[in-house]
């Protein structure tokens, strides 16, 4: 018998269907990816099997109890981490993980899970200055206190490193033997390629369950690459105007494409499917083919060359550095990413970078103007998006869009476009922090280009974002990049640290690699890894540091 027995699970919220008629078994010793757009149904089904949903219709039994009926059996059996873990913001980590223990009844033995997340040396930490990264992992920690035999884990590694990810995959596996059962959502395709089994929901309906290889192996023969093309950004937009082109994306130097079944591109060479080409194919392919944002953007000003400078820039927070003589221009037009472990130093670099944080050293310059000499006029300059959603969460969109106008002297009938661009008119007049993630994203994103500034700022715009929808994101980026916005943008996501013209690798507080993704991965060529990964190329380099 298997484990965990779901039955033509159905369940209703309103008249809106969140599942409908998914059937699954699972079994000990298995780890169970669970992926899908938006709103798909991920959250609700790991609710529902943590028995704290009650299906509409059908049943879900773990190890033989009903989660409906038996939930506090299933309650005792089971460990859940929520999308959105519960910390006490004004606890330590060291009282917060006390707490959870306190109340799971959870031995207050924590060195090993302080040592997995790289946690020690911030026990005394309030969780409230952790970065966004780290509070991911504390929020682990918590729901690993006590091992359960079914554990559901809601999108664990969201915003957390490469490196942390790889280590949150050993500590998982470590964990995986024939006395538990792992589910684990996640918007990263290349840890569910990972998954024994994978279970593809969509808007409610299960569209694969099995072996994510039996997936990407429909692929072959339709993912080509077009290497080195000219101008890489105009070649895109060029290959979306095709009809038989379903994707493409920039990776580098080249772009990846993924073409109609029996279909051919004449100047592109054959390449080996992955995952995430049968999971954009399986959902029909991407989702927007121009960009609405760039098309109306007004023609730019500002001609500076380099509208970006970091000149130095340091921040200290008592002893702790947390950026250290931060220093790189960014060429108009560029795209320009900003990668590094979790408190590393970006989001901080960001708000020095915004002039929301004043530094301890060194200068930055927007559009050749000094942030501490005219901070009104660099900020006219630039838009920002936080890597948490920073609008007001008790205004409507309307009157969040209303207020930046405001702010920034922007036209007020912009709400209206922007609503229309980003596709949320019919949120409008609905509460801002009640909206899904992927449209809050949108929202402030939006916010962060009512007033057309020729620099962009984004700290993990995508972070929890589904492939599809970032690729809509994406289609906006390189339409503005496109049209000589400047943009800098930070991010997880190995795939779109591919998008962007040059990186600038940061960690503890420092910038120790700045180069373009092709040359970064060529630098981390080695006998053993003669094709490295830009994710294994970052790996390499910040333990190359490490141990210096
Ligand atoms: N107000 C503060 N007081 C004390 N320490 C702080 C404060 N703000 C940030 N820090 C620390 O500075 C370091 C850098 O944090 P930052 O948020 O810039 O990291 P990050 O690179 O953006 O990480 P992530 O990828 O997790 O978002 C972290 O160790 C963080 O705990
Ligand atoms: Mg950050």
């Amino acid at each position: 018998m298997s484990f965990v027995e779901i039955k033509e699970l159905s369940k209703t919220f309103g008249c809106s269907a969140a599942l409908s008629n998914i059937s699954a078994q699972m079994h000990k010793g298995q780890i169970v990816g669970v992926i899908g757009p938006d709103g798909a149904g991920k959250t609700t089904l790991l609710r529902l099997m943590a028995g704290l949903l009650a299906p509409s219709s059908g049943h879900i039994e773990i190890n033989g109890l009903d989660t409906l009926g038996q939930s506090e059996e299933v309650h005792e059996i089971s460990g859940y981490m929520p999308q959105r873990f519960g910390l006490y913001e004004d606890l330590t980590v060291m009282e917060n993980l006390e707490l959870y223990a306190e109340l799971r009844g959870a031995p207050k033995t924590f060195d090993k899970l302080l040592q997995f997340t790289n946690l020690q040396p911030f026990t005394k930490r309030l969780a409230k200055h952790l970065s966004g990264g780290m509070k991911q992992k504390l929020g682990l920690a918590c729901a690993l206190l006590k091992k359960p035999q079914l554990l559901l884990l809601d999108e664990p590694s969201v915003g957390v490193d490469p490196i942390s990810r790889r280590e949150l995959w050993a500590l998982v596996n470590t964990l995986l033997d024939d006395t538990i059962s792992i589910v684990w959502s996640t918007s990263y395709l290349d840890e569910a390629e990972k998954c024994q089994t994978v279970l593809l929901l969509n808007e409610g309906k299960a569209l694969f369950y099995g072996n994510p290889s039996d997936l990407t192996n429909k692929m072959v023969g339709r993912v080509f690459k077009i290497e080195k093309p000219e101008n890489k950004r105009a070649r895109l937009f060029s290959l979306f105007k095709d009809e038989s082109v379903l994707d493409a994306v920039i990776q580098g130097a080249d772009i990846r494409v993924i073409m109609q079944k029996n279909s051919m591109l004449p100047d592109a060479v054959e390449t080996a499917p992955r995952f995430e080409d049968a999971f954009i194919d399986i959902l029909g392919g991407s989702p927007m083919r121009v960009s609405p944002l760039s098309a109306a953007m007004p023609k730019m000003e500002n001609p500076n060359p380099y509208p970006v400078v970091a000149d130095h820039l340091t921040k200290r927070f008592d002893q702790f550095t947390a950026a250290d003589q931060v220093t790189f221009k960014v060429q108009r037009g560029e795209i320009f990413g900003f990668l590094g472990p979790n408190g590393a130093g970006k989001s901080t670099t960001f708000k020095m970078l915004c002039g929301l944080l004043k530094p301890t050293e060194g200068k930055a310059l927007i559009g050749g103007v000094d942030l501490q000499k005219a901070p009104k006029e660099a900020r006219s300059h630039l838009g920002y998006m936080a890597q948490k959603f920073s609008l007001y969460g008790d205004l409507t969109p309307r009157q969040n869009l209303e207020f930046f106008a405001g702010v920034y002297g922007a036209k007020k009938e912009t709400v209206e476009q922007m609503a229309k661009i980003f596709a949320f008119t019919p949120y409008l007049d609905k509460t801002s922090g009640m909206l899904p993630l992927g449209l809050k994203q949108r929202l402030s994103f939006a916010a962060a280009m009512m007033h057309w500034p020729s620099v962009l700022f984004l700290d993990e715009p995508t972070s929890g974002m589904d492939p599809v929808s970032r690729r809509e994101f994406w289609m906006h980026a390189n339409g503005l990049a496109d049209h000589g916005c400047t943009i800098m943008v930070s991010t997880h996501f190995m795939d779109e640290a591919e998008y962007c013209d040059r990186i600038a690798l940061i960690y503890q507080g420092k910038i120790i690699h700045l180069d373009t993704p092709d040359a970064l991965k060529e630098a981390a060529k080695s006998e053993e890894v003669p094709n490295p990964t830009l994710e294994d190329a970052f790996v390499k380099m910040i333990e190359a540091y490490a141990a210096h």
